[in-house]
């Protein structure tokens, strides 16, 4: 075969390769250490003087030829992928952008958050204990021993021992307060030294109704020192619902109550009137068109529960106060239906719920509004 037939039979063939593989296989035939041009070249070393001369421009213009053609080639194959590839993946700017779910906090979160604010401004440090408690924790060491009547109180959910694994003499229980956590942090502290923390979480009890769920949040108070009296856990009390309700017109009446672990007990009510239909923490409850309402419990704490958590009674003394966090995201933030909040319903947390980037800061006001 001439040179020239070789030639237009290659430039054929490139012409008509399909994808990048397929040129790049021609190219090794070719031009490759094995390739029949190469092959060719060759060849130039065997021949007379006379020969080469005639034949070597041949050769040579063959692979230059068939060298040009393959890069133009290469070259239209890439920007022809190029373009497929640009108008598969066209964007069409005048579609409305997706939405996407944004999620909320939970008014109880949020309401959580912000009293660990307000307290850790008052010095308060966070405590937490678990939700399944033994009993110790939840009732003796509270002092309510075994057959004590205030036990009768709580609602108690029981756990399954041989069910669920526990290894434990003891009862297991769904703690039914946050107090169980006043002993963990005392014990915790070694019995020697001042403490004052909040123990926020859930807790809960077999009882249900428009105004109670079984389970449910609390923070526990607890400060124990040296000289702490009934004093000071009014003025915490009223400094913290200050805060909290941010309002300076908040009046507490005390009202001697009982808990097995507190000594003497305090029920605290909250002066409040309605305003718009809605309950509104303000003044004192014996003022014309006021009333009280029972906020929370607290006292002095008993002698025997300081024992228990490891301190002293006769050096240390303190008082605890629980309270009912669903409660007081109902007072602050108009709710007025508790099992509502635990639903889970989208709509409710959409326009109940927080702002992520609604931060309780004191200095920011812990008042954010949905
Ligand atoms: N634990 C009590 C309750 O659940 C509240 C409380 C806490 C009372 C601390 C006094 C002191 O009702």
């Amino acid at each position: 075969m001439d040179y020239e037939s070789l030639g237009a039979q290659a430039l054929d063939s490139i012409a008509k390769a399909q994808d990048l593989d397929a040129l790049d296989a021609l190219r090794v035939a070719f031009l490759g250490k094995q390739g029949s041009i190469s092959g060719l070249l060759k060849t130039l070393g065997a021949m007379s003087p006379e020969e080469r001369q005639t034949t070597g421009p041949k050769i040579h213009a063959l692979r230059e030829g068939v060298t040009n053609a393959l890069a133009d080639k290469k070259a239209a194959l890439e920007s022809a992928a190029l373009e497929a590839k640009l108008a598969a993946e066209t964007v069409d700017l005048t579609l409305p952008a997706p939405e996407n779910a944004r999620g909320s906090v939970h008014p109880v979160s949020q309401v959580m958050d912000e009293l660990a604010e307000i307290f850790a401004d008052l010095g308060f440090a966070v405590a937490t204990g678990p939700e399944i408690e033994d009993d110790w924790h939840n009732f003796t060491a509270l002092n309510m021993p075994e057959s004590h009547p205030a036990r009768a109180m709580h609602d108690t959910f029981y756990i399954d021992k041989a069910a669920s694994g526990y290894e434990t003499e003891q009862d297991m229980v769904l703690r039914t307060h946050t107090s169980p956590v006043q002993i963990r942090a005392m014990l915790a502290a070694g019995g020697d030294k001042p403490l004052r923390i909040i123990a926020p979480g859930r807790v809960y009890r077999s009882d249900s109704d428009a105004t109670h769920t079984p389970m449910f949040h609390q923070v526990e108070g607890l400060v124990i020192g040296k000289d702490i009296t009934l004093a000071h856990l009014k003025w915490t009390l009223e400094t913290m619902l200050k805060a909290f309700f941010e309002r300076d017109d908040i009046v507490l009446r005390l009202r001697p109550s009982y808990f097995p672990f507190t000594e003497p007990s305090v029920e605290v009510d909250t002066g409040y009137s309605y305003v718009d239909g809605r309950r509104v923490v303000g003044g004192s409850g014996d003022a014309p068109g006021h009333s009280w309402m029972e906020l929370l419990g607290s006292g002095m704490v008993n002698r025997h529960v300081l024992t228990a958590g490891g301190y002293d009674p006769d050096q240390w003394q303190g008082f605890a106060f629980g309270v009912g966090v669903d409660r007081l995201a109902m007072l602050k933030y108009g709710m007025n239906d508790l099992r509502a909040f635990f639903d889970g319903d989208a709509r409710w947390l959409g326009h109940y719920g927080f702002s992520g980037l609604d931060v309780p800061t004191l200095s920011g006001g812990v008042g954010v509004q949905a």
